[in-house]
């Protein structure tokens, strides 16, 4: 990879998970919020970076932040390699690159787009785009939240049923996959509740939750809940599970929450779930729980009570 930039002070970010086929370099500073451990692409000085490869994000307020973020840390004359499947963002890089000011080369690949851009000394927009992906209040929502958020500026209709059918839980709990914190908000208004652990994977997500759940019981992960230890103490857990792997259904996704859960809870243990009527999670609960009951089914979507 060309980098523009001796070799002893060259930084290279990798934002995302490109195809081999694009050949992601292999010494890099990871920067995806979607990637526990990772490093902020917010928080790179700028000027900082000689050369970048970004996998862009389906959402456009979501992509521009990150390409915004992307120019901005990258030294003049760095290099900027952005890519996207054409049908989720990429027929749109070239026009959005060239809005902040720089020549870009575009080429088309294993039905994505790609976009080589040179930094030059005139980008232009870089702070608006910036500030319009950024962690923000969303007034119909009533929360912090931010774009690339699951359901960022709106209350998901699964969520929202959710919420309607819990019962005053007792304990300590976790909210897997929880999001900017609606369901952990819900939770937390019953006093018997002893402790709250919120997980996601999007660092972002942690970020609104921790700035919308603003209670001592609450603590928070950003984590593959999949992998945290299942030391089967918890009273309850509650979950909307994620349902979706880079863009396409994904059920094992789903499905390894509802194990997840179960190895967490104590027996007695409750588990609340909502999710899309047609995902098959009953297997696993029938596998993991000792019982189990639809609670409602309405709208497309099911919630199920689950007893370990
Ligand atoms: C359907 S959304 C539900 C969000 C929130 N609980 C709500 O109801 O609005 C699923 C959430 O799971 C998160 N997620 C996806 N994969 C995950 C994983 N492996 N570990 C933890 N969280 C994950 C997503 O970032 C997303 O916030």
């Amino acid at each position: 990879m060309a980098t523009g930039g001796k070799a002893c002070d060259m930084t290279i970010i990798l934002h995302g998970r490109p195809p081999a086929v694009f050949d992601p370099p292999a010494e890099a500073i990871q920067t995806s919020p979607l990637i526990p451990g990772s490093a902020p692409l917010e928080d790179l000085p700028p000027g900082s970076v000689s050369a970048a490869m970004v996998y862009a994000p389906p959402g456009v307020l979501e992509r521009r932040h990150t390409l915004a973020l992307a120019l901005r840390a990258l030294k003049p004359g760095g290099r900027l390699d952005v890519m996207a499947p054409k049908d989720r963002g990429g027929s749109r890089l070239k026009k959005e690159l060239a809005a902040f000011g720089v020549a870009v080369e575009e080429t088309a690949k294993a039905h994505h787009r790609r976009c080589i851009a040179m930094v030059t000394d005139a980008l232009t927009g870089l702070e608006a785009a910036i500030a319009a992906g950024d962690l923000q209040w969303v007034d119909p929502v009533g929360a912090w939240s931010q774009p690339g958020v699951f359901a960022w500026d709106r209350i998901d209709p699964g969520t929202a049923l959710l919420a309607h059918h819990l019962p005053s839980l007792k304990g300590a709990g976790a909210d897997l996959g929880c999001g900017y914190g609606a369901l952990a908000t819900v939770v937390l208004r019953s006093e018997a509740v002893t402790g709250l652990r919120l997980v996601d994977l999007d660092r972002r997500a942690v970020a609104a939750a921790r700035r919308n759940v603003e209670d001592p019981r609450a603590r928070f992960d950003w984590a593959d809940a999949r992998t945290l230890p299942a030391e089967g103490d918890l009273d309850f857990v509650v979950m909307n599970p994620p349902f979706h792997e880079g863009g396409s259904e994904d059920r094992r996704l789903g499905q390894a929450f509802v194990r997840q859960a179960a190895g967490m809870l104590r027996t007695g243990g409750v588990l609340w779930l909502v999710a899309n009527r047609h995902l098959p999670y009953e297997a696993e609960l029938s596998a993991a729980f000792k019982r189990f009951s639809p609670v409602a089914d309405t709208g497309g979507y099911k919630v199920i009570e689950a007893v370990k």
